[in-house]
């Protein structure tokens, strides 16, 4: 049986690509291996950035200023580094973040388009320099994400978090446009995931992935 070090592995993609589903899926398979894994997201993880989760993901805030949008993901990705992040890596566990750094670039910069040496720093400033040493893309089609990311609201119960969903499709375009071109500037921790295909199917592509990052990386074996 493999034995995996500590990891930190983040997830991305466009509205309704699956990560939900296959951050649990990778949480399971790395458990049955022995690893003591941490499955958390951004915005939230903690109480401080889940209060900044529902400022931030409130539809009612539609008149949100971008940079205090910016902002606010900024203090939760801080918080949740130092209360969250650096202990359970400093413990060696295994961390699975269902976003980080990659979706400010590609919704506030390339969606947004804010400054990207601004979120830059901002993300430096919020990380202290933290960097995920895998990052799973989900990449598909974006309308085919957002039909399913809006029906799966429709049937939802719980407080209306689609204040992005609800933006016009060029805008999903461009997001989908940055996390490509953030995938093709750092191919080594980038891992680009054909998500137009059935959970199974992804999630044998997302264990093979991880497994030959694993394999590169002969420390962590
Ligand atoms: P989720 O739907 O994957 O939980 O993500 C919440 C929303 O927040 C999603 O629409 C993407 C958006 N988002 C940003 O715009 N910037 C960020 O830095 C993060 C982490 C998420």
């Amino acid at each position: 049986m493999v034995f995996i070090m500590s990891l930190f592995i983040t997830f991305e993609g466009t509205e309704g690509s699956g990560k939900t589903t296959q951050i649990q899926r990778l949480a399971r398979f790395l458990t049955d291996r022995g690893q003591e894994v941490v499955l958390t997201r951004e915005p939230g993880g903690c109480t401080i950035s889940d209060a900044i989760r529902a400022i931030l993901l409130d539809n009612a805030h539609r008149e949100m200023d971008e940079n205090a949008e910016l902002l606010l993901y900024a203090a939760a990705r801080a918080q949740h580094v130092a209360q969250v992040l650096r202990p359970a890596l400093a413990a060696g566990k295994t961390v699975l973040c269902d976003r980080f750094t990659d979706a400010t670039l590609a919704y506030q910069g390339w969606g947004r388009k804010l400054p990207l040496e601004r979120i830059r720093a901002l993300n430096a400033m919020a990380t202290g320099g933290l960097t995920p040493d895998i990052t799973l893309l989900l990449d598909l089609p974006v309308e085919k994400g957002l039909k399913r990311a809006l029906s799966r609201i429709a049937s939802s119960s719980g407080p209306r978090e689609d204040r992005f969903e609800r933006e016009r499709l060029e805008f999903h375009s461009e997001v989908q446009r940055g996390y490509r071109s953030l995938a093709s500037d750092e191919p080594g921790r980038f891992r680009l995931i054909d998500a137009d295909r059935s959970p199974e199917e992804v999630e044998r592509q997302i264990e093979q992935c991880v497994l030959q990052s694993l394999e590169s990386r002969p420390h962590a074996l």
